[in-house]
C-alpha cells in the first residue's frame, strides 16, 4: 500500500480507504463485530490505514465497532486516520437532532467521540447538504472543532459543487480551515460527478474520496453470475445500461486475468485527479480481492473502452464548451497557445 496527502493536508492516508457502512448486521445485511475486527485486521496488515465512517452507520453500530477495535491490545489507535460525518438523524429525536446546523454538529460530533472510545476524529465530513444552513454557519463550527482539538481535518460529502466552492472560498477568505476531500458517488455507473463536482474539487486542489466504486457490487458482476447480494432487483444498478457496463467489465477481467472488482477500482484510480476509492466489504475473501487493485494497471485500450461503454453527456455548459474547444478561431486563434496546467 502507498500513501498519500489528502488534499492540501500534510495528511498520510493510504492509496484504499475502507468503507464501514456494512459494519453491523442491522436491516439484514453487513457483517458481525468478529467479522469486521478480522477486515480491519487484514486492511492494516496490508498497510491501510484510512477507515470511512458516520454517525449514521447502522445508527451508531459501525462508531462503536472501530471504537471496539481500538480498544484490543496491541492496537495503536494513532496509526489510524478514522473519518466520521455529521448531518442525519442518528438515536436522538430533537428539531436540531439534524442538519447540518451548528448544534447538531456540535452533538453529533459528542456521540461520535464517545461511540469511537477516541479524543478526536482525523477527518470529519460534512454528510450531506441540508439546503438550509448558511454555509458560513457551517465552516464557523467546523473550524471552532478544530480549535478545540476534537476534529484535524474537514471535508465534505454529497453537496453542490457551487456550495462547496462557496465554503472553500468563504474560509480562504476569512483565514478558517478549508474542506480538504470530496465525497461523492462516483464509478463506471455513476460518471455525472464529471459535469461540475469532479472540476471544482480539481479547482480546490481536494482529493476525491469515490463512494460505492463498485455501485454496491453490481460492478462486480457477480448478479450477472445469479449470485446474491444487496442489491434488490429492481435497482437502477441491476438495469439494462448497468448491465451492458458491467459485461465489458467482466471482459476486460477475462483477458488480462484479474477480478471485475479490480477492473472497475482501477478505472477510478486512473481517471485524471488524485482519488481514493472507499471500498465497502462485508466479507473478508471480498477485502482481499479488492486489496490487489494496487498491483493492477489498465492499458490506454481498456481505460479507453471503459470510457466509451460508460460514457455520459456532460449537458450544459459541458458539451457546449466542447462544441466551442472544436471552433478554435472563435477564441481568436489563441486557444492552442496558451499552455494550460
Ligand atoms: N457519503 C455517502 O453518502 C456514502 C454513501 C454510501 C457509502 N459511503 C461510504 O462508501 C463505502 C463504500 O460504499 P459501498 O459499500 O456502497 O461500496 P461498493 O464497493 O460499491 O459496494 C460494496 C459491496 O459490494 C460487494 N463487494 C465488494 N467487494 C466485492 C468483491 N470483491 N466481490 C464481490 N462482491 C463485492 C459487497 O456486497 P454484499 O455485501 O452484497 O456482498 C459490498 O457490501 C461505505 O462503506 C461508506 O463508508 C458513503
Amino acid at each position: 500500500m502507498k500513501y498519500q496527502l489528502l488534499g492540501k493536508s500534510g495528511l498520510k492516508v493510504s492509496e484504499l480507504c475502507l468503507g464501514t457502512m456494512g459494519f453491523g448486521t442491522e436491516a439484514g445485511w453487513g457483517a458481525d463485530e468478529a467479522t469486521a475486527f478480522k477486515i480491519i485486521d487484514k486492511f492494516a496488515e496490508e498497510g491501510g490505514n484510512f477507515i470511512d465512517t458516520a454517525n449514521i452507520y447502522k445508527l451508531g453500530t459501525s462508531e462503536k465497532i472501530i471504537g471496539n477495535y481500538m480498544q484490543n491490545i496491541g492496537v495503536d489507535r494513532d496509526y489510524f486516520a478514522i473519518a466520521t460525518k455529521y448531518s442525519l438523524k442518528d438515536n436522538e429525536s430533537n428539531p436540531n437532532a439534524s442538519g447540518n446546523n451548528r448544534k447538531n454538529m456540535m452533538r453529533s460530533v459528542e456521540a461520535s467521540l464517545k461511540r469511537l472510545q477516541t479524543d478526536f476524529i482525523d477527518v470529519l465530513y460534512l454528510h450531506i447538504w441540508d439546503d438550509l444552513t448558511p454555509i458560513e454557519e457551517i465552516l464557523r463550527g467546523l473550524d471552532d472543532l478544530i480549535s478545540q482539538g476534537k476534529v484535524n481535518y474537514i471535508a465534505i460529502s454529497d453537496t453542490p459543487a457551487w456550495v462547496v466552492s462557496k465554503g472553500n472560498t468563504y474560509a480562504e477568505l476569512m483565514g478558517l480551515n478549508k474542506f480538504i476531500a470530496l465525497q461523492i458517488e462516483y464509478s463506471l455507473l455513476q460518471r455525472t460527478p464529471e459535469r461540475e463536482l469532479i472540476p471544482m474539487a480539481k479547482h480546490f486542489g481536494m482529493t476525491l474520496l469515490p463512494w460505492a466504486p463498485l455501485a454496491g457490487g453490481a460492478l462486480t458482476g457477480k448478479y450477472l453470475r445469479g449470485e446474491q447480494g444487496r442489491i434488490k432487483p429492481e435497482s437502477k444498478r441491476l438495469n439494462d445500461t448497468s448491465t451492458t457496463i458491467t459485461k465489458e467489465v467482466v471482459a476486460i477481467a477475462d483477458e488480462i486475468n484479474i477480478s471485475p472488482s479490480n477492473v472497475a477500482l482501477q478505472w477510478i484510480r486512473q481517471q485524471d485527479i488524485p482519488s481514493i476509492p472507499i471500498i465497502g466489504a462485508t466479507k473478508l475473501s471480498q477485502l482481499e480481492d479488492n486489496l490487489k487493485v494496487t498491483e493492477v494497471l489498465l492499458s490506454d485500450t481498456h481505460v479507453e473502452r471503459l470510457n466509451q461503454i460508460s460514457k455520459i453527456e456532460l449537458g450544459f455548459p459541458g458539451d457546449f464548451f466542447k462544441e466551442a474547444g472544436v471552433r478554435q478561431n472563435n477564441f481568436g486563434g489563441f486557444y492552442d497557445k496558451i499552455k494550460k496546467s
